[in-house]
């Protein structure tokens, strides 16, 4: 139940993260409304609140967490270069964007398999 509250905030996160991307293509006065400020923030909190919920939940503190720390860390470098992505335009705002969605990527594959380096 908590991990499908979970991968939906997970979800909202990246349609409004990829939406507001968009946005700021296409018609960036949107998203000075408070709806395209404020949505974002909620949906990001929840997705952060389920899971810390799911850590305890699951009592994953007490056995092997160095995934969570990854994925604390990498959370961090998502939600920079989220900000980067907003804030520029060209080359830089695409490469920051391609890298954002890697941290996702990399995120999502860590936490299934729960193996940091799951790559080599
Ligand atoms: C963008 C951010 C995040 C993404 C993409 C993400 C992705 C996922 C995915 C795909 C799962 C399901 C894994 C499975 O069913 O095997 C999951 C579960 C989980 N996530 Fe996240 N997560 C994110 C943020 C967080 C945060 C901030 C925490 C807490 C510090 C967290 C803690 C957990 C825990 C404890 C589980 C349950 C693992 C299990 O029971 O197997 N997640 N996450």
């Amino acid at each position: 139940m908590l991990k499908n509250l979970h991968l939906t905030f997970i979800l909202l996160s990246l349609i409004s993260f990829i939406g507001r991307v968009i946005l700021s293509e296409i018609n960036p006065i949107l998203l000075k409304r408070k709806v395209f400020n404020i949505t974002p923030h909620i949906i990001n909190t929840l997705l952060i609140g389920s899971g810390f919920a799911l850590v305890i939940q699951g009592g994953w503190l007490s056995g092997e967490y160095g995934w969570i720390v990854a994925k604390l860390l990498v959370l961090i470098g998502y939600i920079g270069l989220g900000v980067f992505v907003m804030k520029r335009h060209g080359a830089a705002k695409w490469l920051a964007f391609i890298a954002a969605m890697a941290c996702i990527v990399y995120i999502g594959i860590v936490a299934v398999t729960k193996n940091v380096f799951f790559f080599i």
